[in-house]
């Protein structure tokens, strides 16, 4: 096969694996078969995890069609559902927010008693749960809209993998929060890469260095698991370090130009900063090599250090030219220096709400979207960089799908009082990965 049909052919599978644009699939012989069809009809909406992306999401969903009502919340914490519910109730009346307080569930395994009660549900607790309450949620026919990252150990990723099999054999609809996919630049920009207007890629920068992001300190009286829950940022079986957290964005769109999932990667980094008390065991920085069997290689940097220069873009160079999206410059330049495409962001539509536009019109429609598949393989991706990082190896996509790493314990083994998976050592210090001695993490 030559270069540019091998090039298409890439893409085409990409396409079909549902990770192009995660864009609707009508099915006309199903649509008056939907159960939504009738825009009478109320879809219930639930939400576990009511922080701050959760409270967002809830009023996206409510603003993305008018036959929505929230019925059922679950949070680890009282305070943090009161807290949503609160923000909710001045932004929506009554007729919208149709939580009785018998459904505001809260604590270990409140997330299956709200999900039993809706038809849509939104995930957005720490990412290590992701995958227990995705099975679940699956696993009782609901529809799906959940943030990334979708796991944060490998165990986690076969199982949202094999969910996202599940969910297309019941044709259930499932938005990851992977907004970019949702984004009229970035949409604009892929479909032109596609087209052949930059050739094929063959390397690229991809960024999120910033100052970093919130702490939250040991109270008095918390036990360990409290503690951790509450600052769950800083402890990999929660948030799977920033390279995940934040840098997946970037990443996710080096995959989604490029066509494919890296086979291997190797880096190198450390917490030189950022490495206090309260900052547990992530890392404050990471650069790594991501290489693709297409040959194209991928540097990536993700910084959490303040006083430093700030980007969150990514920029590719192709055969014919480059693209670079992100950081208010959205663009495709020939060699030549001649701009083929410059965006115009003016008319932009936010994709925090299209992501809920498109979920709740294929839902109404008998639609089918499935995000999770690829959510899953941009998530093993930034964990295949983490594997990088921590052990100052080479690590290859086999490798690091064969260690079977297992960070989280059954949420429903655990109580407020359980010893979480990680904990101070005798100098008061938690575990933190060393390159060159750490094994597969
Ligand atoms: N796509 C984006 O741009 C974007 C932006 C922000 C956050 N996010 C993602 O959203 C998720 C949540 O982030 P956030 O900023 O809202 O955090 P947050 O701390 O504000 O909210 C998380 C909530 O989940 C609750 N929780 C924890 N474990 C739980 C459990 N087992 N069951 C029920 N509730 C539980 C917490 O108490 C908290 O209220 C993360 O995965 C994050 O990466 C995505």
């Amino acid at each position: 096969m030559d270069k540019k049909n091998e090039n298409l052919s890439r893409r085409n599978f990409v396409r079909n694996s549902s990770m192009a644009t995660g864009g609707i699939i009508l099915a006309p012989s199903i649509l008056s078969a939907s159960p939504f069809f009738k825009k009478e009809k109320v879809l219930k909406l639930a939400v576990i995890g009511c922080g701050g992306r959760g409270t967002g999401a809830v009023s996206q969903a409510l603003k993305a069609d008018e036959n929505v009502k929230l019925v059922a919340m679950a949070d680890a914490f009282q305070d943090r559902l009161d807290g949503s519910f609160e923000n909710l109730s001045k932004m929506f009346d009554k007729n919208r927010l149709k939580v009785k307080p018998s459904k505001k569930f809260v604590g270990f395994g409140s997330y299956k008693k709200a999900i039993d009660e809706a038809d849509v549900v939104i995930l957005t607790t720490p990412p290590g749960f992701r995958p227990q309450h995705f099975e679940y949620a699956i696993a009782q026919g609901k529809h799906v809209f959940m943030e990334k990252p979708v796991a944060t150990d490998v165990v986690g990723i076969k199982k949202v993998l094999e969910t996202a099999r599940l969910a297309d054999e019941k044709k259930l609809n499932v938005v990851v929060g992977l907004q970019r996919h949702y984004q009229r630049s970035y949409r604009e920009i892929y479909n032109r890469i596609e087209q052949g207007d930059i050739g094929n890629i063959v390397s690229g920068q991809v960024y999120w260095n910033s100052g970093g992001v919130w702490v939250r300190p040991r109270k008095e009286g918390m036990t360990e698991m409290e503690y951790q829950m509450r600052n769950w940022y800083y402890f990999n079986w929660l948030c799977g370090d920033h390279i995940l957290e934040q840098h997946i964005h970037n990443i996710d769109v080096a995959n989604w130009f490029i066509g494919e999932y890296p086979i291997k990667a190797q880096g190198m980094g450390g917490r030189e900063i950022r490495n206090g008390k309260d900052h547990g065991q992530i890392f404050d920085h990471h650069f790594v090599e991501f290489e693709y069997a297409s040959g194209a290689v991928i540097s990536s940097q993700c910084r959490h250090q303040k006083g430093c220069l700030n980007r969150v873009s990514e920029t590719f160079q192709g055969t014919l030219g480059t693209s670079n999206t992100g950081g208010g410059k959205t663009r495709l330049t020939s060699y030549s220096g001649d701009k083929i495409y410059v965006h115009d962001g003016e008319n932009d539509k936010n994709p925090y709400q299209v992501e809920h536009d498109e979920l709740f019109a294929s839902i109404r429609s008998g639609g089918h979207i499935n995000n999770a598949e690829n959510g899953a393989k941009s998530t093993m991706t930034a964990i295949l960089g983490r594997m990088a990082t921590y052990t100052g190896k080479q690590v290859t996509w086999e490798e690091a799908m064969n260690s079977n790493l297992k960070l989280v314990p059954d949420e429903d083994s655990l109580t407020y009082d359980s010893i979480p998976p990680v904990v101070l050592d005798a100098s008061g210090n938690y575990p933190i990965p060393i390159p060159g001695q750490s094994k597969l993490v």
